[in-house]
């Protein structure tokens, strides 16, 4: 079986397929683990961006900027959680605290008297008038959702083609649509990304391109009377990181305004990304509503969603039939654990010093790829956005997903191998991921990412060749 797959990589050539043998090599107990489990959890993994082929190293600890597999290898974190632990692993403040919340219980389902000192802190940071807490970012969406048909009488959401939102069934569309079915860049058709949604939710999506008002106006004057809500991550960090040109949130404030729809800004990987702050009061756009998660909590289980009291105040129990407010509930909402987590991350850890430090570090990979790439004649460059960042093979910046479409996503996997096998996750796993830094990497940290990555490039390269004869 595994012969077949090297086989596969004989078409990105010999060094790719040298990298690949050895990874099968050195995760010989991973393997094992996911030929034992997949026969009763779906391609060994608990969620599908997890899987990669032939299969997924099993962790086995964390500390600080490492991480070791089962088979014992060690390896330099830059995935981080996908963007969530920016405090890194096991960080010694927030273990400390949770140390001692084990001693206290880990979830009361009452409300828990942290939450007085929580509130101007979060409201503060987030620029936000209420908010509620959710688990995951994927819940936090699907109140805002509500929050918007609730507040305008409304069921149509707007979203961005390329951006990911979780994994709400109103938003499975056109994440990384197929080429032959998106539609033209103009105006691209809703294409749904999973089996199992009915498609009435078809009815209730319009996608439009990042970065470009036309198509949206044109929806708007067509269907705006219908329209809830529009949806986008102001700096789109699912599909490498686009940023926003200059008026182009803004006109999505105005647009909403004149329409009389919410605007909502999906925060889970932007919020506390460049500083104690959201992209919202980085590029001075105000959405109604966002959603925050990852960073926020230092890797606990929690969520948010927040914004004007106008919308955030519709929350809340039913009084009667026709008073009703907003359903948002669950078991494990601002349970006391995930809340020390963030309590601690917030008040401790994330410190304007600590963000300085990151930024300072992430501004070395970015000035590394930027070198390696010209180094090595591959056309592209690494975008950041606070203390994270991605790779573009594109010469021309990217400004939406149309432009991401046909670039040369493959050469992510001798890339992906070839730095595992140097001992650094380069970072989270996917080709349009991005990678992060946390306050636990060091100086030499980065300068072994760019030292592998020197190494890992000549695999690249030679891939690349071998590619554009396919
Ligand atoms: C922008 C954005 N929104 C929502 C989600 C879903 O969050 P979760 O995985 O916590 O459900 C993600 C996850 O990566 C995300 O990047």
């Amino acid at each position: 079986m595994y012969e077949a797959y090297l086989a596969d990589y004989e078409d990105y050539g010999p060094k790719t397929v040298e990298e690949v043998r050895k990874y099968l090599e050195r995760t010989r107990k991973s393997r094992e683990i996911f030929e034992n489990i997949s026969e009763y959890i779906p391609y060994g993994v608990n969620s599908n961006q997890r899987y990669y082929p032939p299969y997924p190293i099993y962790m086995k600890r964390a500390r600080g900027s490492r991480i070791w597999d089962v088979d014992d290898n060690e390896y330099i974190d830059f995935n981080m959680g996908y963007g969530t632990l920016l405090v890194g692993h096991a960080h010694p403040k927030i273990n400390e605290a949770l140390h001692k919340q084990l001693e206290e219980g880990i979830l009361y389902t009452f409300p828990y008297y942290i939450l007085e000192e929580l509130t101007e802190l979060i409201t503060d940071i987030l620029n936000i008038d209420m908010f509620r807490f959710s688990n995951s970012g994927s819940e936090a969406v699907m109140f805002a959702i509500r929050l918007a048909r609730a507040f305008t009488g409304r069921d149509i959401v707007i979203k961005v083609e390329g951006s990911y939102h979780g994994t709400y069934d109103n938003v499975l569309f056109s994440i990384w649509p197929f080429r032959g079915l998106a539609g033209p860049r103009k105006m691209p058709v809703s294409v749904l990304e999973t089996m199992g949604v009915p498609d009435a939710m078809e009815d209730l999506v319009r996608i439009v391109p990042f970065n470009d008002v036309d198509p949206l106006v044109d929806i708007l004057e067509e269907e705006g009377d219908d329209v809830a809500a529009i949806i986008v991550e102001p700096v789109m960090m699912n599909a490498g990181i686009i940023k926003p040109e200059k008026g182009y949130l803004e006109s999505l404030r105005k647009l909403a305004y004149e329409y009389d729809l919410v605007l909502i800004f999906d925060e889970v990987k932007t919020a506390l990304r460049a500083g104690l702050t959201t992209a919202s009061q980085i590029y001075g756009v105000e959405p109604d509503i966002l959603t925050a998660a990852k960073a926020i909590g230092g890797g606990a289980v929690i969520s948010l969603i927040g914004g004007i009291e106008e919308i955030m105040s519709l929350v809340g129990p039913t009084e009667s039939i026709r008073e009703q407010g907003v359903v948002h509930a669950g078991t494990y909402n601002a349970n006391p654990f995930s809340l020390k987590a963030l309590y601690v991350t917030l008040t401790e850890v994330l410190t304007e010093d600590a963000y300085k430090y990151m930024l300072k570090l992430n501004h070395e990979i970015v000035d590394g790829y930027t070198r390696l790439l010209k180094e090595y004649d591959i056309p592209g460059y690494a975008e950041e956005f606070g203390v994270s960042g991605a790779l573009i093979f594109s010469e021309n910046k990217v400004k939406n997903f149309r432009d991401l479409m046909n670039l040369p996503f493959d050469l992510w996997y001798p890339l992906y191998y070839a730095m595992l096998n140097r001992g650094v996750i380069p970072m989270a796993t996917g080709p349009e991921e991005m990678w992060t830094l946390s306050v636990q990497h060091t100086e030499e940290d980065v300068e072994k990412y760019i030292e592998a990555l020197s190494e890992t490039f000549k695999v690249v390269s030679e891939a690349r060749k071998y590619m554009e004869e396919w």
